[in-house]
């Protein structure tokens, strides 16, 4: 019989939503090896836990991704036998059911959450940004490691085919040597009729662009650049960078922001919660003899370009060539970030070979550089360590 890890999940917002909803999906239909069960869910209170429950056990209409029947699957085998319904995050962190914690609080406490569940001894699954700033991230790393549990990052964009694939091309040579790249996560996300409360808005949440967006231009440069065999440069840095401020709440608007391997490539990476993003690409890699050009979104593109360079400078591919990765699978494709933590989990791992922390700890970094050289009012924020 297959692994199967199971989850206590804290918070009952919006990703905590979605990622439960894959948790739901047969493995089959992925050829996944390993299974889940979602044990416990935990709330700020026990009604919200015990609606978001209810929801995943009957709610017969589509989910996020307009499928019907979502969840039939998952009924028939158990996978939401026994959830508990908790008042508190610490109720999920005691329960020896549980075997593995999903993080989906806002950013400004995944720091104190995180440790409250390594602590108690469980395994840590942490959405994006990790923490608020890299010295939370390091308090993180050490609890992890002395108490030998598994901790990672959610950045699910790189579990997805489609990254796999551009790193294969890259690193192919097909394309002739990387120059450099852009990548840019922009999404007009209309804060001006949000609440207060928002947590794109409210700097108590961690708000603006840079921390909520900022992983995923990120999660592009390291795979295409860091990754690359030809890169030697092992602690890449922000060169230079400008944030514009949203004035209603003083957090970013926008950031820019440029990183440099050194003896090898640039990355400008881009955030916006103002303006949309560039359909046909997000992410453009420049290469000697042609550019790779990602579609919109960049989150979970569907398809990438390759693009050859203008008559005047042409390079030895003359033809476009369109890449599609359209999602075959149901659900939304968090369970392949799930499936790697689970695999580690049983295999005795405290980290993941395809997001390891030391790769979290560099584009941590850098969204720290940004933030404490821009004029937001998180500029000087302290970081939570100790507490
Ligand atoms: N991987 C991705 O694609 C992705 C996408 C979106 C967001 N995220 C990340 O996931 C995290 C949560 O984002 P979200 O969009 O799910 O946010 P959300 O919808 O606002 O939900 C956040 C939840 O956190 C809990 N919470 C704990 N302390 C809170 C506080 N002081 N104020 C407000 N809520 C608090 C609440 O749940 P309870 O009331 O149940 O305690 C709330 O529902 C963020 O760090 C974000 O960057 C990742």
């Amino acid at each position: 019989m297959a692994f199967t890890l199971r989850w206590g999940i804290i918070a009952t917002g919006g990703i905590s939503t979605k990622f439960a909803e894959d948790l739901l999906v047969n493995p089959a239909t992925r050829n996944s090896d390993v299974a889940h069960k979602i044990a416990a869910v935990g709330s700020r209170s026990v009604a919200s836990a015990q609606k978001f429950i209810d929801r995943l056990y009957s709610d017969p209409s589509p989910n996020q991704w307009g499928e019907d029947g979502w969840n039939a699957w998952a009924l028939q085998n158990g996978v939401l036998d026994g959830a508990k319904a908790c008042g508190s995050y610490s109720e999920v962190f005691a329960d020896p059911n549980v075997d593995a914690v999903y993080i989906g609080t806002p950013h400004t406490v995944h720091h104190a959450n995180a440790k409250a569940a390594l602590l108690a001894g469980k395994h840590v699954l942490c959405e994006k940004p990790f923490t608020f700033d890299l010295e939370e991230l390091e308090e993180l790393i050490a609890i992890a490691k002395e108490n030998k549990l598994f901790l990672m990052e959610a950045v699910w964009t790189r579990f997805q085919p489609i990254a796999y694939a551009v790193q294969d091309l890259l690193t192919s040579g097909r394309l002739g040597k990387v120059k450099r790249m852009t990548a840019d996560f922009s999404m007009n996300y209309d804060p001006d009729i949000r609440p207060d409360s928002n947590r794109m808005i409210d700097p108590e949440q961690g708000g603006g662009s840079l921390l909520d967006q900022g992983p995923y231009p990120s999660v592009w440069a390291m795979l295409a650049l860091h990754e690359h065999p030809s890169n030697t440069d092992e602690h890449p840095r922000v060169v230079a960078s400008y944030q514009r401020i949203y004035e209603r709440s003083g957090v970013d608007a926008a950031s820019t922001w440029v990183v440099s391997w050194k003896d090898f490539a640039d990355a400008t990476l881009v955030t916006d919660m103002t303006a949309s993003g560039y359909d046909d690409a997000c992410v453009v890699i420049t290469c000697e003899d042609a550019d790779l050009a990602i579609a919109y979104p960049p989150w979970r593109p569907e398809s990438f370009t390759i693009v050859p360079h203008s008559k005047y400078e042409p390079g030895s591919i003359r033809e476009r060539e369109v890449h599609k990765f359209p999602a075959t699978t149901p659900g939304g494709g968090m369970y392949y970030e799930a499936d790697e933590v689970a695999r580690c989990i049983r295999d005795g791992k405290t980290e993941s070979g395809r997001m390891p922390l030391k790769e979290s700890i560099i584009t941590q970094r850098w969204l720290d550089d940004v933030r404490k050289a821009g004029g937001t009012v998180l500029k000087n924020r302290k970081s939570t360590v100790g507490n």
